[in-house]
């Protein structure tokens, strides 16, 4: 097999509670393995989540090996090892790139440095029709609008606090329901009869949740959970639309692609996809198992970067729990 012109790549995802190794080429996912560490109560617990990621890397590597074997996929046809550099929890971030650093050396292939926030777009250029997005990138920890320009995807806003889904937890803990919060709230909101009013935080292009978080728990006092959860959504996604279509207003895109685990939501998709429909451009939105945290986007993106041999010393191969995806020179994209 020519290794250039046929890679296959594994990666490994490691950034807060899900641990996923996958093997890739340029068509598809030829493994994918993930264990999902479940705080017993409340919120993540940066170490007790590293200490189940290194509890589960022995058995979600080999596993994954075994499963690529079954597809007449060895070891030896690996071309590289990817792993999620940043951003997130510094103890996850380094149990994930010493399996990732040992792999490397007992293969001899190289290592490669993936910025998360970028994976979770070129996965979905990857795995949708979507060419030059405007990406609303939601999940539990980060909340950003990016799109690529002069060789960066740039982030046109972002949260000035913590991340949307963060902040529907955090509620959600405080309203008694279990984690994550996020699809309980959805389905709650369901069931509401009216609108309570909330505070809306955009500031410029950017947008703030931990005061709507804290108002809509005040309103539990006085107000069923049913329309609490119905405002909140309301609120923090009519804040996300408006900022997502002025980026696409000033970037003069034709397309918008959903990333992150609260992309699962319904009624985001819902407000999203009206407003698509309104300018007349596309809505793309990957198949569920692309756009929660996933192994299968490290090792896409490690599989781009390959290509352009991107490659990561293993010298500078620290984590960077603070790597902004506008850090990344693009050099897989030839527009
Ligand atoms: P990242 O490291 O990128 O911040 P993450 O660790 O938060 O990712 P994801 O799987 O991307 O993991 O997102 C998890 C978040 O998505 C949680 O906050 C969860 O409440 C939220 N979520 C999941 N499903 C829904 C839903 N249907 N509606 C709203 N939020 C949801
Ligand atoms: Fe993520």
């Amino acid at each position: 097999m020519n290794g250039l012109a046929k890679p296959i790549i594994l990666g490994i995802e490691g950034t807060a509670w899900n641990l996923s190794a996958a093997i890739v080429d340029t068509f598809d996912v030829i493994a994918e393995v993930t264990s999902t560490y479940v705080p017993p109560t409340g919120g993540i617990h940066p170490r007790e989540a590293s200490q189940h990621h290194a509890d589960h890397m022995k058995s979600v590597i080999s596993t994954v090996l075994a499963n690529a074997m079954d597809k007449e996929v060895a070891p030896g046809d690996i071309k590289a090892i990817a792993f999620s550099q940043g951003p997130g929890l510094g103890p996850c971030l380094r149990t994930a790139a010493t399996a990732a650093r040992a792999l490397s050396l007992s293969l001899d292939i190289p290592l490669i440095g993936v910025n998360h926030c970028v994976a979770h777009i070129e996965v979905g250029r990857w795995k949708t029709p979507s060419q030059d997005p405007v990406v609303l990138y939601v999940s539990g920890a980060n909340s950003q609008v990016l799109a690529y320009r002069a060789g960066r995807y740039r982030v046109f806003g972002e949260t000035l606090d913590i991340g949307i889904g963060n902040a529907l937890d955090k509620f959600a803990r405080g309203a008694g329901l279990q984690h994550p919060g996020g699809p309980k709230i959805e389905v709650l909101a369901k069931n509401a009869s009216s609108y309570v009013p909330l505070p809306y935080v955009v500031k410029g292009m950017d947008f703030s949740f931990t005061g709507l978080s804290t108002a809509a728990s005040a309103a539990l006092k006085t107000s069923p959970i049913e329309d609490v959860c119905f405002s909140f959504q309301e609120t923090a996604f009519a804040m996300l639309v408006e900022v997502t279509e002025r980026a696409v207003a000033h970037t003069g895109k034709h397309e918008i692609l959903l990333a992150g685990g609260v992309g699962a939501n319904m009624r985001l998709r819902e407000m999203l996809r009206i407003m698509c429909n309104e300018r007349g451009i596309s809505f793309y939105v990957p198949e569920q198992r692309f756009m929660g945290d996933n192994g299968s986007m490290i090792a896409y993106l490690g599989l781009l970067m390959f290509e352009q041999q991107t490659l990561l010393p293993l010298n500078e191969s620290h984590v960077r729990p603070n790597y902004r995806p506008d850090d990344v020179v693009v050099t897989w994209r030839g527009d």
